[in-house]
């Protein structure tokens, strides 16, 4: 790539919490992933996960401990983890990891889950800003992440967000006994 990749010197950014008015009238708190939150964030994403149509994870097989080394991981350099709080309960979770090698560090790739009574109230749309403002802020070049094509509400909201196609593995998931596509989509932000 020309014009060199200073994205290997990149600072931690402190990351402040923000206030997000979904649009069924309440407040969300978007904030960094803290220790207290392993056991909420676990049951989170399984709970999205039993869904069994929106992400790969099935069930998480980390121990609140485990997630707790992962939130710390996401140190603001490595990469980045939030939720999304109402009145206290976890109802969405984002997280995003930078590449660990020398050759990859210009990238980062993302995941969220919303949780399933919260959708389509604008939260999605706030926390991958918040995800997409970091990569920018650390010198990340490329945020890549993988999409099943069955999920059009997901698809709409990357695409707004200015991601494009780079690639597809046919076939890639079997979603209620149909085989689906996985969509390789990538912001250079
Ligand atoms: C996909 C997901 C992250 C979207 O988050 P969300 O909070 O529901 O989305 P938002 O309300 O912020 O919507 C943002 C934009 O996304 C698009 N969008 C969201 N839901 C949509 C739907 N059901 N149909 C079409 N477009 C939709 C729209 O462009 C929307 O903007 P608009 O409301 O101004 O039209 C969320 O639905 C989710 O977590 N789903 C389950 C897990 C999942 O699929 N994760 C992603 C795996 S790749």
């Amino acid at each position: 790539m020309e014009g060199g990749i200073s994205a290997g010197t990149a600072a931690a950014q402190v990351f402040r919490a923000k206030k997000v008015a979904l649009r069924d009238g309440r407040t969300a708190m978007i904030r960094r992933a803290g220790p207290r939150d392993a056991e909420a964030v676990i049951a989170h994403v399984n709970a999205v996960g039993a869904e069994g149509i929106h992400i790969m994870t099935e069930k998480l097989r980390r121990t609140p401990r485990e997630e707790k080394v992962v939130f710390r991981n996401a140190d603001g350099r490595a990469g980045l983890y939030i939720v999304a709080s109402v009145d206290g309960e976890i109802v969405g979770s984002a997280d995003i990891e930078r590449g660990r090698q020398t050759k990859n560090r210009h990238t980062a790739s993302l995941g969220i889950a919303i949780r399933k009574d919260s959708r389509g109230l604008g939260l999605g749309l706030a926390m991958m800003r918040t995800l997409i403002a970091w990569a920018r802020s650390v010198g990340i070049r490329k945020v890549t992440l993988g999409v099943f094509a069955s999920n059009t509400p997901a698809l709409a909201l990357y695409r707004r967000l200015g991601f494009t196609e780079e690639g597809r593995l046919r076939g890639q998931v079997i979603l209620r006994t149909k085989p689906v596509d996985e969509i390789l989509l990538a912001l250079w932000p």
